[in-house]
């Protein structure tokens, strides 16, 4: 038996020796004194994802309940009701973070935890212990939080009453929400996100229509209700002043005593022409300014990118002159979510299948391959692909675009794709992820030595987890979720971040041989 268990071992290492080996961009390596000290190193989640205990101390209905209780609507019919049961066991997962060396987590609240019902209930107070603890936990074992108080999940009370984003109703709720938060947990957490990717939200939400609440229209879809052309950019609108408006309280009520800062986050694909055809070079550029210039020009500049205005005129909705004011400048950092590099082909001079609306009215389309080869190794995810240059891409384009800002990575990570092995070992031994994490922060080092001041990098995820409509089976995880027993175990890439971080995670599992590991990393 221990010969066999050897021989698996050893040839776990031949395997991932090959596969680091055979990446086109694997260079020098990385260490953590290529970063500064006070670099933050974190993993990322989101509530709705990981808590579970959806009905438990007083948390109302979200739209994820609603929506996930729909047959059909999330593979397998999965649910957020449990998840990783984190409500539960938050103590053993702050462990596992220290463990691994970590020195942030990124998380999210549950809106309907702290506030059943939105503003038109009472404060639920069983909600605010369980995030008290959490912090207190978090900073006892020197963890900073970097609290997101909006992703995804907002109560279904305001779905019913107006129709949440769609409303400017909804800012004055959000701003409600955010207000309690900063009361409550202002005093210990100094790093606050308003709202994560307004820009997936529109996407998924109301032009595809496969998020809550299933809004869409022809061709993206045959939703009973949505219009995939207007509604995208009202709910983004209402978003950003929904954040303006809490970064104007924080600033005013708040921040001066507490001292922290704020921002909030989108995600930015790179992109790469499909040809070398200078038409496809411009769509590069409007694939990046139709999706993340959407959201990151107003918060910086004070208004929608001069690209949009053209393509959209009045159907774009304008910020007043007070608007303006209170949303221009309404950061302290950017915050990326970064996960992948696609191909952008132009639409406006050669057709394309589905109309040139990828993203939003961009008169581009993007794609994963060329002639069939695709642009990197292919993930879990049908359009995430691995290539980590594109991680240095966006980074020196949020710094020129946007020039002196604090940059935090926060999100950046692999789904294993079933050619991996579906076996728990498989899963376990995941090499390829370790590979993606070293190749995407020797990237994120190469930015920093261009100029960028980037504070921080959060792997998504932590654990295995609801990965939305995708399910359970998904997994983004450093740690290996048992969504059976809820059984916990680090992967090889936790036990690879504990080596780069100096954390003292035991290695815990017969199919894993830390210090060998370690030797082959490390030496
Ligand atoms: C979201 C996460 C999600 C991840 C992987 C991000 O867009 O913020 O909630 O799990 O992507 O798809």
């Amino acid at each position: 038996m221990a010969i066999i268990k050897t021989l698996q071992f050893l040839l776990i290492l031949f395997l991932s020796s090959q596969s680091f080996a055979q990446n086109e961009e694997d260079d020098e390596g990385i260490k953590r004194s290529d970063f500064p000290n006070h670099f933050f190193f974190g993993t990322s989640t989101s509530s709705y994802q990981i808590e579970g205990g959806y009905v438990e101390d007083g948390r109302g209905t979200s739209n994820w309940d609603v929506f996930s209780h729909i047959p059909g609507n999330i593979k397998n019919s999965d649910t957020g009701d449990v998840a990783d049961d984190h409500y539960h066991r938050f103590m053993e997962d702050i462990e596992m973070m220290s463990s691994m060396g970590m020195n942030a987590y990124r998380f999210s609240i549950s809106w309907t935890r702290i506030l059943p019902k939105g503003r038109f209930g009472k404060v639920n107070r069983r909600g605010i212990v369980f995030y008290n603890k959490i912090i207190d936990n978090l900073l006892l074992k020197g963890i900073e939080p970097f609290v997101t108080i909006h992703h995804h999940d907002l109560p279904d009370e305001l779905d019913k009453r107006y129709g949440s984003w769609m409303s400017s109703h909804m800012q004055e709720d959000f701003v409600y929400f955010a207000k309690i938060c900063f009361k409550e947990f202002g005093d210990r957490v100094k790093h606050w996100i308003t709202i994560n990717e307004p820009n997936l939200v529109t996407l998924m939400g109301y032009i595809k229509g496969v998020y809550p609440p299933a809004h869409c229209s022809p061709p993206f879809g045959n939703c009973s209700v949505g219009n995939s052309d207007i509604e995208p950019l009202i709910v983004m609108h209402n978003m950003l002043l929904a954040h303006a408006k809490a970064v104007f309280i924080y600033r005013t009520q708040f921040q001066k005593k507490q001292g922290g800062s704020i921002g909030l986050v989108a995600y930015c694909h790179m992109y790469e022409p499909l040809t070398n055809n200078e038409f496809d070079l411009q769509a590069v550029d409007r694939a990046l300014i139709f999706s993340f210039a959407w959201v990151y020009d107003p918060i910086v500049y004070g208004d929608y990118p001069k690209e949009m205005r053209e393509v959209f005129g009045s159907q774009l909705p304008s910020f007043s002159n007070t608007e303006k004011n209170i949303i221009k400048g309404s950061l302290d950092y950017i915050c990326v979510n970064h996960y992948t590099t696609l191909y952008a082909k132009d639409c406006l001079h050669s057709p394309c299948s589905n109309g040139g609306d990828r993203p939003i009215k961009g008169f581009l389309d993007t794609m994963g391959y060329r002639n069939s080869v695709s642009i990197g190794d292919p993930t879990g995810m049908d359009r995430f692909f691995v290539v980590p240059r594109g991680l240095e891409k966006t980074i020196n384009y949020i710094n020129q675009r946007y020039p002196n800002k604090p940059i935090f990575v926060t999100e950046n990570g692999y789904s294993t794709p079933p050619s991996d092995g579906n076996k728990v070992e498989d899963i376990i031994n995941d090499t390829k992820r370790v590979n993606f994490h070293r190749n995407y922060l020797a990237s994120l080092v190469r930015a920093m030595r261009n100029g960028a001041d980037v504070r921080g990098y959060f792997v998504w995820s932590l654990m295995d987890n609801l990965e939305w409509i995708h399910g359970f089976n998904t997994r983004f995880g450093l740690v290996y979720v048992d969504f059976q027993t809820l059984e916990r175990r680090p992967k090889l890439s936790a036990h690879w971040f504990a080596s780069l971080l100096g954390g003292n995670l035991q290695h815990s599992s017969s199919i894993l041989n830390k210090n060998t590991f370690d030797h082959l990393m490390y030496d």
